[in-house]
This record gives structure tokens, C-alpha cells and sequence, in this order.
């Protein structure tokens, strides 16, 4: 079975893996969730991972089922029943051959219907984990397409954006307005109008060798990638600034690139209907994606 899901700690085939329609994870989005990935068959980055999926829960007074230990060993032993055939991926990136996508859900739990969190009585722990379909290779030796969509990031004022939670009504629609464009990622803006990021993504732009993205007051989520990228960047004695950045910052940067922790670091060439740069992957981009890829590869 490649796909295996753990529903409070019981191993099932996707095909048995339920929970209740009274779950408020599934009425409200009443929940919060990571998303790990494998290198080597190992979850990367685990620790921060769970870190942030505890200061999630924190955030929005969820009290999830497991501890931390709990959640770690219980994502061991999904890994662990998450075997058999993976089905080809012939156009897949050569480092995602054989690795795993685990996504890690906890929600506040069923409960008598009403908005009211003190109803919830039960909550719900969910692992899932299925074969990694990354970007294909073509989308890191071409570059994607992205576009700044009209459907706005969720206000800071009104959910705390370093929170992850399962409330993804905006980024589904921004998507929809994005695929609609032909566009491979979604770029938000806040109520400003400034870049906050991408649907499930955190964004970056290189202008004059110096690399730039949203600030975390931004109203964004402190990607885990995100972080590693900094970090690269501070390595490799590349400058960088944490920096508030208009649609128009984007469009006239030399490279843009989004980062996540399905798809790394992934250029992008077109921005709406112009191309970034010259049109293809910029050398920071790839400098940075070499370094990530070499660290991931010896995690
Ligand atoms: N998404 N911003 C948003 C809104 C996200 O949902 C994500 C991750 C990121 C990038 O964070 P990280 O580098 O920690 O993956 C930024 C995951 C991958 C998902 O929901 O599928």
C-alpha cells in the first residue's frame, strides 16, 4: 500500500481512512496541519516542522490529541506502511524518486454542531502519507508561471497568517483564478496591495544580486523552506532583506522564485503574461536551488 493513513492511530488503506461529518476539521476548517516531505525515505526538517504545528495549535487554542513525541512516532510508523509500487513519474525530478509526502492534520474534533470550539470533544489526529509528486523537472530547467490573483491574503486581523490551519477557502479560490490564467502558482497581496505569498508558497525575488522577500509582518507564513533559504543566502554571502514588495517589485526583478516544501525552489520565468528577466531561470535562483538540493541530498 504506497498511500497509508493513520486516523488516531490506527493504519488504514486510503480506501477505509474516515472520519465523522460532525469532525470540525471538516465543518470549519477547524484544524491545523503540516506538510513533511522525505529525503532518503527520512521526514527533512522534522523538528521545525513540529515546532510550528504545536505554535499553530497555540495559536488558535487547539489542544491536538498526541504530544509531540506521540505525533513523530506515529508519523514513523505511516512512513513505515507506506510501501509497494509507487506509480511511475516519468516527467518527475530525479531527487523525488521513491520519497514520501506526509501530511500531519490535527483537528479540534467532532462534536455537537455550532461554532462554539467548547462543543468539540473529541479531537482528531491524522497522518497521511502517499508517493511525492513534485514539480516536473522541466518546471526547475524552465521555470513557471505565476500570477498576482485579485483573491486577497487572509487579514492578519482576522487569522494569525504563522498560524497553518486547515481555513484554505482563499488559497482554493486563488488557485481556481490562477489555473484559469495558466498560471502554476497563485500570488496574494494584502489589503494594501503589497505580495504577502503564494497559495501554498512563500515568494522571492533577486534584484541587483541582492535577494528580497515579504517580511513575516507581511501577514505570511514562516515557510520552513523559506527559513533554509535565508539561511543559504547568509551562507553563500549572498545579501538578502526581509522587505515589503509591491506587484511592480516582482515584474521588474531580474528572477523570481517561489519555495515550499514539496517543491524546493522553483524559478519563475513568467509573471502574468511577461516574462521575469530574460525569460529564464536566473543564476541566484539556481546558485541558491544547487546549495539546497546539495544539503537536502546529505541530510
Ligand atoms: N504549504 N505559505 C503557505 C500559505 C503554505 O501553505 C506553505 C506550505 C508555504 C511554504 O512553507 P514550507 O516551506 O514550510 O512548506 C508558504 C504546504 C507545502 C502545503 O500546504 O502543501
Amino acid at each position: 500500500m504506497p498511500t497509508a493513513v493513520n486516523v488516531d492511530g490506527t493504519i488504514l488503506p486510503p480506501s477505509e481512512a474516515k472520519v465523522s461529518v460532525f469532525d470540525r476539521g471538516f465543518l470549519y476548517g477547524d484544524s491545523v496541519y503540516e506538510v513533511v516531505r522525505t529525503y532518503g525515505r527520512r521526514p527533512f526538517e522534522l523538528a521545525t516542522h513540529l515546532r510550528r504545528l504545536a505554535h499553530s495549535a497555540e495559536r488558535i487554542g487547539l489542544v491536538p490529541r498526541w504530544d509531540e513525541a506521540r505525533i513523530e512516532a506515529e508519523l514513523l510508523r505511516t512512513l513505515a506502511a507506506s510501501r509497494g509500487d509507487d506509480p511511475p513519474d516519468p516527467g518527475g525530478a530525479p531527487w523525488n524518486a521513491g520519497e514520501r509526502y506526509a501530511r500531519v492534520v490535527m483537528t479540534r474534533g467532532a462534536g455537537e454542531i455550532g461554532l462554539d470550539p467548547a462543543l468539540a470533544v473529541d479531537p482528531t489526529a491524522i497522518v497521511i502519507v502517499q508517493p511525492l509528486h513534485g514539480p516536473p523537472a522541466r518546471a526547475y530547467a524552465e521555470g513557471v508561471k505565476a500570477c498576482v490573483v485579485g483573491v486577497q491574503r487572509v487579514s492578519p486581523r482576522v487569522v494569525d497568517p504563522s498560524a497553518k490551519t486547515g481555513a484554505h477557502l482563499n488559497h482554493v479560490l486563488a488557485v481556481r483564478e490562477a489555473r484559469a490564467a495558466g498560471a502554476h502558482e497563485a500570488l496574494l497581496t494584502d489589503e494594501r496591495g503589497f505580495v504577502t505569498e503564494g497559495s501554498s508558497s512563500n515568494v522571492f525575488c533577486v534584484r541587483g544580486g541582492r535577494l528580497a522577500t515579504p517580511p513575516l509582518a507581511a501577514g505570511i507564513l514562516a515557510g520552513v523552506t523559506r527559513g533554509s533559504v535565508l539561511r543559504i543566502a547568509r551562507d553563500l554571502a549572498v545579501a538578502a532583506e526581509e522587505v515589503a514588495l509591491a506587484p511592480g517589485d516582482l515584474a521588474g526583478a531580474d528572477e523570481v522564485f517561489i519555495t515550499s516544501t514539496l517543491r524546493e525552489i522553483v524559478p519563475v520565468t513568467r509573471l502574468g503574461e511577461r516574462e521575469v528577466g530574460d525569460g529564464r531561470p536566473g543564476p541566484v535562483t539556481r546558485r541558491l536551488h544547487a546549495e539546497f538540493r546539495r544539503r537536502a541530498s546529505s541530510s
